[in-house]
């Protein structure tokens, strides 16, 4: 558990166990690949926003328990069916499940995931809550459709990859915090500043996650890096590579793009290294963080705000 958990150790707890409960399945399968996936753990990062927005802003009631699972539920479904796009063999410290069990039970489990978040989210029983939410699941699948489309072209701008990345990643975390608010009852400005804060902590997240694809501890992140340069994904460290570096280090980077391969990372690694492409990187995922702790202006001291702001700085300095 990460110190920001702590505040809302209680809730997340229910969360947890409400995970479990809404795991239910009559079909053995797919409680044993929900199982499986949610019992390696995970940071649980957007369903703890939930909870901290939340109760950030003053909310009483328990609703938030269900809104912290449906939220992980789109999250845990994003990662099944990830994994099966990006060929990815491992997560959470695990086999994925499409190594595990298949291509197929993966992404179906992921649509019985996505499914259940959806009943669950009628039964909350609010409509703004409902429109944040399925446009949100709209915009990742969109999100994840351009990223493929833009596998192996090493032409791909910086502003291109950043609106894949908002959409991708940026929009559930700004959903989270989003219909937090809308729970919570918050006027239109609160609302906005939450929202806007969740759009740069994940825009954040993702920058580093693309640098830590190629600098992170494997152990450490319970996932294989160089699973992107391997797909011909033009992320960050290698558009500025290609811009910036030396005409050899671009056209390594280039080439390894088009042929979708990572027989060269070592190479790669070092030349984004070398021109200061992972720094370039950081640097834009700290501003982001510095944008989103500036929308938290307006929440009284204390200490979920405290969290939601250590949370944003765990956001850059994370090595898991
Ligand atoms: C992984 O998200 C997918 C990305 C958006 C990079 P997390 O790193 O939050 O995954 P878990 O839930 O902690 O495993
Ligand atoms: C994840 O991006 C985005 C979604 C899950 C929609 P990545 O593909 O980079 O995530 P990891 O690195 O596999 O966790
Ligand atoms: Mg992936
Ligand atoms: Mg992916
Ligand atoms: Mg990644």
């Amino acid at each position: 558990m990460l110190s920001f958990h702590r505040v809302a150790a209680e809730d997340f707890t229910a969360v947890n166990q409400r995970i479990l409960l809404q795991l239910h399945s009559d079909v053995p399968l797919v409680e044993n690949i929900g199982h499986y996936l949610v019992e390696a753990g995970g940071k649980r990062l957007r369903p703890l926003l939930v909870l901290l927005c939340a109760r950030a802003c003053g909310y009483r009631g328990d609703r938030h328990i269900d809104l912290a699972t449906i939220i992980e539920f789109i999250h845990t479904a994003t990662l099944l069916h990830d994994d099966v796009v990006d060929v990815s063999e491992r997560r959470r410290g695990r086999l994925t499940a499409n190594a595990k069990w298949g291509n197929a039970p993966a992404v179906l489990v992921g649509d019985f995931l996505y499914s259940r978040a959806f009943q669950m989210m009628v039964a909350l029983d609010d409509m703004d809550i409902m429109a944040v939410l399925s446009n949100t699941t709209n915009t990742i699948a969109e999100g994840e459709v351009q990223q493929l489309v833009n596998a192996g072209n090493p032409g791909v701008s910086e502003a291109n990859y950043l609106t894949v990345i908002h959409k991708k990643t940026g929009a559930l975390f700004e959903a989270a915090c989003e219909t937090a608010a809308v729970l919570s009852g918050c006027a239109t400005e609160e609302r906005n500043a939450l929202k806007l804060y969740g759009r740069h902590l994940g825009l954040a997240f993702q920058l580093v996650d693309d640098a830590l694809d190629y600098r992170g501890d494997p152990e450490e992140l319970g996932k294989n890096v160089g699973d992107d340069l391997a797909e011909g994904k033009p992320t960050l460290p290698l558009i500025y590579t290609m811009a910036r570096g030396s005409a050899a280090q671009a056209a390594l980077v280039r080439d390894a793009i088009e042929r979708r391969s990572a027989d060269r990372l070592s190479e790669i690694v070092a030349a984004i290294d070398a021109c200061g492409a992972l720094d370039y990187t950081l640097e834009q995922a700290r501003n982001a963080v510095d944008q989103a702790r500036n929308q938290l202006g307006f929440l009284p001291p204390g200490d979920h705000k405290t969290a939601l702001q250590q949370l944003a700085s765990f956001a850059v300095e994370r090595s898991v």
